[in-house]
């Protein structure tokens, strides 16, 4: 959602934030500001726009204060506006907050403050905060304290970065709901919404947990519980470092993350299982007996990641003959789900910072119900929240459209398949080892498919004035379909519906006519007789058809008007394969459309509020 970054130390810190507020620009990006504490001066500058704006706004300013915090908004609370833009200030002038989250009384704390005699400048929730620590302030706290009484006032989910030109060389921040990291380094430290904008500076980071506050200045970190006592905690050591967040000569991180596919499923099956052996090994995250007397499995996930659970629930289902229902988890928390003790919720996300799917396992959780995550982020909300955690491990995704992380969701999601079908009795060990070894063929087959990039670039020309899109398939064919329309809706603005292609005659086929492209997924496999058909019902309409075909089916060719070909060789794990023409269609179709690839207009990457 929104991008909090702050820095404090003994040298100038706007650039610092500036940049920062650039790395966390794909968390959105409709408007931007920072605020700069220069002694007991405080400035603050907000622009209606990106960070680039900013930038320009600021340009040849002299901005020597060595403390500064930074925002960059997705908006929930009022437009995208100058005035709605972080920081917020107090009545004075003299508090600077900014906020990622959605503060629910913000309403009946405004009348109350107005009541004050407080003037508010803005539309936004976030807003409350900066005059509840001015009051405070007013009222003789010190800003550790003022800020800890607004975070109890405050109802709904609130990470918050705050300074005062009362307190010089001093950031307090607090996190309830919405992440928050802290960077440690000599001399100077950092506060962000993720590490993402704190690796080039440091490794070493802390991430606050709910309810907790952290006061920075240039030679320490200190961290506060809810009640004001001192908390110990060390630094974890982030391995990922600033180069993996670079875009290594693509022209988009979306076409970059693509690339990278074969190197993250390689890396989720690292340690876990090994070619020509029976077993997968998870770990102590994913403790045994958390899987153990399983009756049950309900899959929850928004987005991308919810299509790798309709994905998995084939996988699990088949392989381990356990039942297993996918759900939005919007709609699972609200939908008073049957779930009991032999049920395992298991969430996925990219981010680990999805609002539902958070609050989706929260729910199962109170309900006695076992919960364990598929998270690509490590130690994110849902990593620290569920029972157990399976790391996916693609390494940081900034393109919004997620690519890399949907692959590697449904690569963990076979290995779970694999270990629930041998402890469940329901796979032979022969088939365990087959479907082992096509787990770790999967990256080299996906290189091949890699090197015919240029094939789909071809064809992402000839589509790309297309003004509708349909996207069918079956069996697993059908996710995919849905995958493929998505990344085509969010990347390059074409309406695109995915269908289950023995639905498509009931309604979809209506649409059909000579300006109708059909992408069908037409791997060889039990349905294939059945797609065919399906293919001849749209050519006999008039449809222009394309096929993501296997790799030597000759057949095909008669059929498509454009053939992409994969090849099929890693069973179940095919569905990645045929995942990459779908994502390379879409990157190419926007970027001929002259589309912002890696940050599509109304998008975020991580969306933490419901
Ligand atoms: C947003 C992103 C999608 C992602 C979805 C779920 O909509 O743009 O790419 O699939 O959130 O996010 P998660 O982090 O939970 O996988």
């Amino acid at each position: 959602m929104c991008g909090i970054i702050g820095c404090v130390g003994r040298t100038p810190a706007a650039a610092i934030v500036l940049d920062g507020l650039q790395a966390l620009e794909y968390r959105g990006y409709d408007s931007a500001g920072l605020a700069v504490l220069d002694g007991d001066k405080l400035l603050v500058e907000r622009v209606s726009g990106r960070i680039a704006d900013l930038r320009a706004r600021l340009a040849g300013r002299r901005l020597p204060g060595t403390t500064a915090i930074g925002h960059t908004r997705w908006a929930t609370h009022g437009m995208p506006s100058e005035a709605n833009a972080h920081p917020h200030a107090d009545c004075a002038g003299r508090v600077a907050v900014v906020h990622n989250g959605i503060i629910e009384n913000h309403r009946a704390l405004r009348r109350a403050l107005e009541a004050d005699g407080h003037k508010f400048s803005s539309e936004t929730d976030s807003e409350v905060l900066a005059h509840l620590v001015e009051r405070s302030l007013a009222g003789g706290a010190d800003l550790p304290s003022a800020l800890r009484r607004a975070m109890r006032e405050i109802e709904g989910s609130a990470a918050v970065a705050c300074i005062s030109a009362d307190s010089p060389g001093v950031i307090v921040a607090a996190r309830r709901g919405s992440p928050l990291a802290i960077g440690v380094s000599e001399g100077r430290q950092f506060v962000a919404s993720d590490a993402l904008p704190i690796v080039e500076h440091t490794r070493r980071v802390i991430y606050l947990e709910d309810d907790e506050l952290a006061v920075l200045a240039s030679d320490r970190v200190e961290l506060f519980d809810r009640d004001g006592l001192p908390v110990p905690r060390s630094p974890t050591v982030i391995v990922w470092n600033a180069v993996a967040i670079q875009k290594e000569g693509y022209a988009h991180f979306m076409l970059k993350e693509i690339h990278e596919q074969p190197r993250a499923i390689e890396d989720t099956l690292r340690g876990r299982v090994a070619p020509g052996l029976i077993g997968v090994e998870f770990g102590e995250e994913l403790p045994a007996g958390l899987l153990a007397g399983m009756q049950r499995m309900v899959i929850v996930g928004m987005g991308t990641s919810w299509h790798a659970g309709l994905i998995g629930r084939n996988m699990i289902e088949r392989l381990a003959r356990l039942p297993v229902q996918v759900d939005y988890a919007a709609d699972f928390r609200y939908r008073d789900p049957v779930i009991d003790e032999h049920t395992l919720v298991l969430a996925i996300s990219q981010s680990g910072e999805t609002a539902d799917t958070l609050e989706a396992v929260r729910l199962a959780k109170s309900l006695g119900v076992r919960t364990a995550v598929i998270a690509n982020v490590v130690d994110s909300s849902l990593a620290r929240e569920a029972d157990g955690v399976l790391y996916t491990r693609a390494g940081p995704e900034v393109g919004v459209a997620s690519t890399k992380a949907f692959t590697s969701q449904i690569t963990a999601l076979c290995m779970l398949a694999i270990r629930l079908g041998l402890e469940r009795g329901a796979l032979a060990k022969a088939e365990a080892v087959r479907r082992i070894n096509d787990l770790c063929a999967t990256g080299g087959e996906l290189r091949k498919v890699l090197d015919t990039g240029a094939a789909v670039e071809r064809l992402a020309g000839k589509y790309a004035q297309a003004r509708d899109f349909l996207f069918l398939g079956r069996g697993a064919g059908y996710p995919l379909a849905l995958e493929g329309a998505l990344k085509l809706k969010e990347v390059a603005y074409i309406h695109a519906e995915g269908y289950h292609a023995a639905e498509m005659k009931h309604g979809p086929i209506a649409l059909v006519d000579a300006n109708m492209p059909v992408l069908f997924l037409a791997l060889k496999g039990r349905r294939y007789e059945k797609i065919m058909s399906n293919i001849q019902e749209i050519r006999a309409r008039g449809g222009r058809v394309i096929a993501v075909a296997s790799l030597g089916d000759e057949e095909i060719v008669n059929q498509a008007d454009d053939v992409l070909y994969v090849p099929d060789e890693v069973g179940m794990m095919n569905a990645v394969l045929a995942t990459v023409p779908l994502q390379l269609l879409a990157y190419h179709v926007a970027v001929a459309r002259g589309c912002d690839v890696d940050r599509p207009r109304n998008l975020a990457k991580s969306v933490t509020v419901e």
